[in-house]
C-alpha cells in the first residue's frame, strides 16, 4: 500500500546545524524537505530566505518543497525559482493575481502550489486547480511549529479530493500543520497524498523509527477503515 510523501520541515531543526537536519532527513527515508520561508509580515516571525534555499539545493538531491508565508509573493517567487527549489507554493490570501503567480512558476518548470489557512474555504481556489500541481491545506494558524491540528481543517482535504476525482485533476494535497503520531489516524481518513511534519519529526529522538512507525499506523488506520465500511 502507498504511503505518502513525507516531508519534514527544517522550521523545527536546529539552525546552527541545517547539515545534520538534511543527513536526519535523508536517513529517514524521506524524499521531500519542506522549507518554510516567513516574512514578519504575513505570519509574524521571519525565518530565512531564498540563499538558505540555494545553499541546502548544493547539499542534497531531496526535493526542496518551498512554501512561502509572505506578502506579495510575486515579488520574491523569481529569487526561489533561481534558487533551485522543486515546488514552490504561496498562499492565495496573499496574493491578488494567483492565476498569474501559477503561471510562472510552471513556465521555470517547478512544481505550483496554492495554501490556504484554516479560515480560507476551498471555494476560494476552486477555479485554480487546473493550473495546480498541488495545494496545501494549513491544518494550523500559519506560523509557528508545535501546535494542535484543527480537525475541521480536514474536511477540506476530503472535499478537495472530491472535486479532483469530479473534474479528473491529478494535482497532490498536502497538509500542514500539527501532524504527529497522535493524530494521524484521523489524518489518514481524508488521505492527503503529503504530510509536512515539523516538531514531530525534529523532536524525534529516533526519526527514521518514528517515520517507520507512522508509515505502519497509516496503512493500519487505511486497512481498519476498509473493513469498516
Ligand atoms: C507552520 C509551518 C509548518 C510547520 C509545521 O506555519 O507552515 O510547516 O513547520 O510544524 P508542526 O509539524 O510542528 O506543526
Ligand atoms: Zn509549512
Amino acid at each position: 500500500m502507498e504511503t505518502p510523501i513525507f516531508a519534514p520541515s527544517i522550521l523545527s531543526a536546529d539552525f546552527c546545524d541545517i547539515r545534520a537536519a538534511i543527513a536526519d532527513i535523508e536517513s529517514s527515508h524521506c524524499p521531500w524537505i519542506h522549507l518554510d520561508v516567513m516574512d514578519g509580515r504575513f505570519v509574524p516571525p521571519i525565518t530565512f530566505g531564498s540563499k538558505m534555499v540555494g545553499d541546502i539545493r548544493a547539499s542534497t538531491e531531496l526535493f526542496l518543497d518551498v512554501h512561502l508565508m509572505v506578502e506579495e509573493p510575486d515579488r520574491h517567487v523569481h529569487a526561489f525559482i533561481e534558487s533551485g527549489a522543486d515546488a514552490i507554493t504561496f498562499h492565495q490570501e496573499a496574493c491578488v493575481h494567483s492565476h498569474r503567480l501559477l503561471q510562472r512558476i510552471r513556465e521555470a518548470r517547478k512544481s505550483a502550489g496554492i495554501s490556504i489557512v484554516p479560515s480560507t474555504p476551498i471555494s476560494s481556489i476552486i477555479h485554480l486547480l487546473p493550473f495546480l500541481d498541488q495545494v496545501l491545506i494549513m491544518t494550523v494558524n500559519p506560523g509557528y511549529g508545535g501546535q494542535e491540528l484543527l480537525p475541521f481543517c480536514l474536511e477540506k482535504v476530503k472535499d478537495l479530493a472530491a472535486i479532483r476525482t469530479a473534474q479528473k485533476l491529478s494535482f497532490k494535497i498536502a497538509i500542514d500543520g500539527g501532524v504527529n503520531i497522535r493524530t494521524l489516524s484521523r489524518i489518514a481518513l481524508s488521505r492527503p497524498d503529503i504530510l509536512v511534519m515539523g516538531s514531530a519529526f525534529f523532536n524525534a529522538k529516533n526519526k527514521k523509527e518514528m517515520v517507520d512507525n507512522m508509515r505502519h499506523q497509516w496503512i493500519k488506520a487505511i486497512e481498519n477503515k476498509d473493513s469498516v465500511h
